[in-house]
């Protein structure tokens, strides 16, 4: 048996769905346990690309207990339409499973969400508007409607007319936005509970079953460590904890069971948003780079920022996380440019600093402290053994771990699942 967790250690998108479809092949049940669909998880097999949102990537895979776990918060409509396409696709959902405690995105959440972004003006935090904040409030605030709400018609509906009485008031006199007539909401929000509900179980126990007759179960993150919510460059943050804490609140188990701590990276660093990003690269380095490796976002299609490789970021998200491996992505991308850059502390006020500052004001005076490294101009996709990797690609993942100190374990050099050269 054994209970593995993986993790973003940037901010998002380092290609954690590409490795939970590859580590669920060794699973039986995999946890989706923070987020919504704010999250956007490219897996390609064999040619085909899948976008998973709010199903747990171990999905591709047949006969594994999928689970959405207590710690998520679903938008209905969404999750059937994501179902529905998977389905196309030839994939079941037989095996899939939403936690009764999950919490449920309204469509005053979305609104809000969109209103109090506008409002934010040049402060906005450039969110994802899928109503994820609010949700997250609702439901720390004590007035959430979780998935058990949903499937009871007479609980659901007289949340919603509670709920709205506020919201409405909010949205309209706060905000001058247009309210929501509750019994609307109710009528179609019941047609998604009749589609979800045959889904709907008590995923905790289910999940503690699977650990107790030794099954390997396999914890999904979602975002990312510098998105959490506690350890993230706050308020330029998600409303979750991401981070692996997150998977024992979010999935339910405890934390000795934790055998594993996967943290996955780029070769170099990404971020879709507002807020501080030091190894940023505003220039045509930056530009290279998205080109490079294609990045734009997966759930909003924005284009992302991109920038140098922090270790001072690595090595926070290693100790927060408790990363057990490292699994870096877009090896191939990175070793294109002649020159990479990699970031090994900062320079604060003088002095040199491996610390990762809690306050905006103290990592705006963070100068990165650069090492050079020469790029591998060739085509690495087909390579499956570390030792048949160029020199120069080498020398860069074996000081990374030495900063990190955190072995890789996975590498990706393309974005198929099979583009992966496991270490041994
Ligand atoms: P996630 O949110 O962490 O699952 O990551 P995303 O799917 O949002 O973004 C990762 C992007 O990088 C996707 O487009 C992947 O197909 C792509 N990708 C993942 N690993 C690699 C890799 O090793 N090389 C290349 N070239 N692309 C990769
Ligand atoms: P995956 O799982 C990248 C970012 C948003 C925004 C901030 C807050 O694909 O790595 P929210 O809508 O969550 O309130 O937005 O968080 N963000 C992500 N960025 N990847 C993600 O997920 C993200 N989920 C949220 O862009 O800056
Ligand atoms: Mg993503």
């Amino acid at each position: 048996m054994a209970v593995r967790v993986v993790v973003g250690t940037q901010w998002g998108d380092e290609g954690k769905g590409k490795y939970i479809d590859m580590l669920a092949r060794e699973s039986d049940v995999v946890v989706r346990f923070s987020g919504g669909n704010n999250a956007g998880h490219t897996v390609v097999v064999g040619g085909v690309k899948y976008a998973l949102h709010l199903v747990p990537s171990g999905i591709l895979h047949k006969g594994k207990l999928c689970i959405i776990g207590n710690g998520v918060v679903i938008d209905p409509a969404v999750l059937i339409k994501e179902i529905s396409e998977l389905k196309e696709k030839g994939i079941s959902d037989e095996n899939l499973v939403i936690s009764d405690r999950a919490h449920v995105i309204m469509p005053y959440h979305k609104l809000l969400d969109e209103l109090q972004e506008n409002f934010r003006g040049e402060k906005s935090l450039g969110t994802t508007k899928r109503g994820i904040g609010p949700a997250y409030a609702d439901k720390t605030e004590r007035s959430g409607i979780r998935m058990c709400d949903l499937i009871d018609p007479d609980t659901f509906a007289e949340k919603v007319r509670e709920n709205l009485k506020v919201k409405n008031l909010i949205i309209e006199k706060v905000y001058g936005g247009k309210g929501f007539d509750a019994e609307t909401v109710i009528e179609e929000y019941l047609g998604y509970a009749d589609i979800l509900k045959k889904y709907v179980a008590d995923a905790n126990s289910m999940l503690f079953d699977a650990i107790r007759s030794g099954k390997d179960v396999l914890l999904e993150g979602a975002q990312a460590t510098l998105l959490d919510l506690d350890f993230g460059t706050y308020p330029y943050v998600t409303s979750s904890n991401p981070i692996a804490g997150g998977g024992c609140i979010g999935a339910g188990i405890a934390p000795l069971y934790i055998d594993e701590v996967y943290g996955v990276m780029k070769a170099y660093t990404s971020r879709v948003g507002a807020g501080p990003f030091p190894t940023e690269q505003k220039n045509e380095i930056g530009d290279r780079i998205r080109d490079l490796g294609w990045e734009y976002g997966t759930t909003t299609g924005r284009p992302r920022r991109c920038g140098w490789l922090d270790m001072v970021m690595i090595r926070y998200a290693a100790r927060i996380n408790g990363l057990t491996w490292l699994a870096i992505n877009h090896v191939d991308t990175i070793g294109k440019l002649e020159k990479i850059k990699l970031c090994t502390a900062y320079r604060k006020d003088g002095k040199i600093t491996l610390d990762f500052p809690a306050s905006l004001k103290e990592l705006a005076k963070c100068e990165p402290v650069y090492e050079e490294f020469d790029g591998w101009n060739e085509d690495i996709s087909n390579v499956r053994r570390y030792e048949d990797l160029p020199e120069n690609a080498k020398r860069y993942l074996s000081r990374i771990e030495e900063i990190a100190e955190v072995k890789i374990k996975l590498i990706g050099v393309g974005k198929d699942r099979e583009q992966t050269i496991v270490v041994d």
